[in-house]
């Protein structure tokens, strides 16, 4: 006999229901948030894939209905729009144009589904001619002019509809601007999910091409987090919960599950994970290859998301997790 007591773990591991018994975190439905491109054409049939993100695809309005019919019918409940308009200019009008193409994608799925959260991404950089997130000058992002903007992008985006506003641009003091022309406007019920979090990272590389969004010169390091940082990860969140935010989302996902954590234990409020677009290709590259099970991969990562602490998960796994939840 082995003289010393051990502790015996594999007594609860010994079949599926008593793992299932003891299990401390798990997927549902209603924590998934599915991101869907919407593209200003004449086209109907538009249906363009993305070609860094096997499955996804930038839609028309018309086939963005069709898409968002299938996805209700596997049980969706929540989305997150990105616009990619005809037209881009300096200032991304677009972005707060009443008939702008997220403004119409919102009207028409409110219409069709009122029941499904629909949240609008606020941001001017997939409505920009150079492909960043504010106004220009001599080069530089300028903060404090892009404010205004970014309100009136998210009262843009509320009076069509949406039921959340999640601003992107990483600008200080947009969760105010944006609070305090929701709340003139008589919007005061309208939560704001601030991507208070958000790092400058090569992670976002396949979304750029999925919106069209790539900065014309320079990168967002002037704007985004430096991914070597956790602390100051704290201070974001809290000047974002000061201002008015609802809920904190940090993004990119698995590579920040200890930032995610961080922020759970700091903060009471609801936290939010993206799991963006290079998490989603690689995996995808991945299985593709046959080198890992797609599933069983996608499933794993998503319950890291919860283990870290998370309530919400935005991923572009959404339509296929809802498919293998569903069987
Ligand atoms: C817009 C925005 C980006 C993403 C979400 N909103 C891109 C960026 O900041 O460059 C990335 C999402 C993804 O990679 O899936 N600012």
């Amino acid at each position: 006999m082995i003289p010393f007591e051990f502790h015996r773990g594999r007594r609860l591991r010994s079949g599926a229901t008593l793992r299932e018994l003891v299990r401390e975190n798990e997927i549902r439905p209603q924590d998934l948030i599915m991101p869907y491109f919407v593209v200003e054409t004449d086209d109907e049939d538009f249906r363009k894939p993305i070609t860094s993100m096997p499955g996804q695809y930038q839609l028309s309005l018309k086939q963005l209905e069709k898409q968002v019919a299938q996805a209700v019918d596997l049980d969706l409940k929540s989305l997150i729009l990105f616009g990619i308009p005809a037209e881009k200019d300096e200032t991304g009008s677009q972005a707060y144009a009443d008939d702008g193409i997220v403004q119409k994608a919102i009207r028409m799925i409110k219409d069709k589904w009122p029941e499904l959260v629909v949240i609008a991404d606020t941001c001017l950089c997939e409505y920009t001619s150079h492909g960043h997130c504010g106004l220009i000058k001599n080069g530089e992002v300028m903060n404090d002019p892009t404010l205004n903007l970014l309100a009136r992008a998210a009262l843009a985006q509320v009076r069509a509809g949406a039921d959340m506003v999640a601003p992107s641009d990483m600008m200080d003091g947009r969760v105010a601007a944006i609070r305090a022309m929701l709340d003139e406007e008589g919007f005061v019920n309208t939560p704001i999910m601030s991507y208070a979090v958000k790092y400058a990272s090569a992670f976002y590389g396949p979304f750029r091409e999925a919106a069209e969004s790539t900065p014309q010169f320079g990168d967002r390091k002037a704007y985004q987090m430096d991914p070597a940082n956790g602390r100051e990860a704290m201070r974001e969140a809290a000047a974002d919960l000061e201002e008015g935010a609802d809920i904190i989302m940090v993004k990119p996902g698995m590579p920040y599950l200890d930032v995610i954590r961080q922020v759970r234990d700091s903060f009471d409020c609801p936290v939010a994970a993206y799991q963006v677009s290079g998490e989603y290709s690689l995996i995808k590259a991945a299985a593709a290859n046959g080198w890992v099970d797609e599933q069983a991969v996608v499933m794993e990562s998503l319950v890291a998301f919860k283990r870290a602490g998370c309530d919400l998960i935005i991923t572009y796994f959404t339509e296929d997790v809802l498919r293998t939840l569903g069987r």
